[in-house]
């Protein structure tokens, strides 16, 4: 992620969320790296045979959202269709989402590059950063 311009992660649906590997790996990941991938931007997908896609996608983005980094997004939320890759081979609107994402996402490192280029700097970050205790 040192390296990294941009992130994508996508996971088939289990029981209505993200797969429990994609979601070992991101904890780790976000909890020891997360630093990496502040203002870079971050897209999600989800591959289901039939419903979850959406729960599973909040999941993913939160990582994103906590992390300050730009969500990418389409033209319908990131998922496709089947059981087998011949199945989402056929999901012609999922194809399309997938595209669409594709593009959006590089417009959206080329834009980040030709500010950098252009002298824009990342937001500075806060001194001191606050950690509210709602107990005491
Ligand atoms: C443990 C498990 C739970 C699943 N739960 C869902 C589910 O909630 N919704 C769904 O549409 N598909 C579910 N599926 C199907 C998967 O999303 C996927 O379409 C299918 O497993 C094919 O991908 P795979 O080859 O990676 O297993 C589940 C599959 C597994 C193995």
């Amino acid at each position: 992620m040192k390296e990294s311009d941009g992130l994508v992660v996508g996971s088939p649906v289990h029981y209505a969320s993200a797969s429990g590997a994609i979601t070992s790996f991101l904890d780790r990941f976000f909890y020891s790296g997360g630093r990496y991938a502040v203002h870079k931007p971050g897209a999600a997908v989800a591959s289901a045979r039939r419903a979850g896609t959406t729960a599973a996608l909040d999941q993913l983005n939160k990582y994103f959202m906590i992390s300050q980094m730009p969500v990418v997004s389409s033209q319908y939320w990131n998922m496709v269709h089947g059981s087998c890759p011949e199945d989402v081979r056929k999901d012609e609107e999922g194809l399309q989402i997938m595209r669409v994402l594709g593009r959006n996402m590089a417009w959206m490192l080329k834009c980040i590059e030709a500010g950098k280029n252009a002298g824009i700097p990342i937001p500075a970050a806060e001194e001191e950063k606050k950690r509210t205790n709602f107990i005491r």
